[in-house]
């Protein structure tokens, strides 16, 4: 496999295990390919992504995880139609941290919805790994 270029998918079970099985691929994935430095902010925006498909969409998700060049992306495809929105978050408040924490650690994110024909839903993705 050319170690520049290579991509992983996980199907996200839509139950309490959810998060742990992103982070556990994710970190046999970043062990075995590299780049390592990227697992601790990888693990933490792809909790925040999975946690938002497990909390604001029915059904399973699926994680993909991609390596082009210097670029690490990550992907979350959802069933829902619903795009998601960085909100105000009051020092008091108890959400909208989420989509703050990965605009803050990621290069760049951004969403978009599937029409039909197709699987529908939307996919939420971030890229890390320019700074490198
Ligand atoms: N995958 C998603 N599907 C639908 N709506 C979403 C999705 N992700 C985020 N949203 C919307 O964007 C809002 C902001 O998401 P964000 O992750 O910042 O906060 P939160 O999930 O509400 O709280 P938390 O601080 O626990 O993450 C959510 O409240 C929700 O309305
Ligand atoms: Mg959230």
């Amino acid at each position: 496999m050319n170690e520049d270029a290579w991509e992983y998918s996980i199907d996200i079970p839509h139950n309490p295990l959810a998060v742990g099985v992103a982070r556990g691929a994710l970190r046999l994935i970043l062990r075995a390919h590299g780049p390592v430095e990227l697992l601790p902010a990888a693990e933490l925006v792809a909790s925040e992504l999975v946690t938002n498909a497990h909390a604001h969409a029915p059904g399973p998700a699926c994680l993909r995880v991609k390596r082009t060049g210097p670029w690490l992306r990550l992907s979350v495809w959802d069933s829902s139609g619903e795009p998601p929105r960085v909100g105000l978050c009051g020092v008091d408040g108890e959400g909208g941290r989420g989509l703050r924490i990965v605009e803050e650690l990621a290069d760049r994110w951004g969403h978009y919805a599937f029409g039909a024909p197709g699987p529908g839903g939307k996919l939420v993705w971030c890229e890390l790994g320019g700074g490198q």
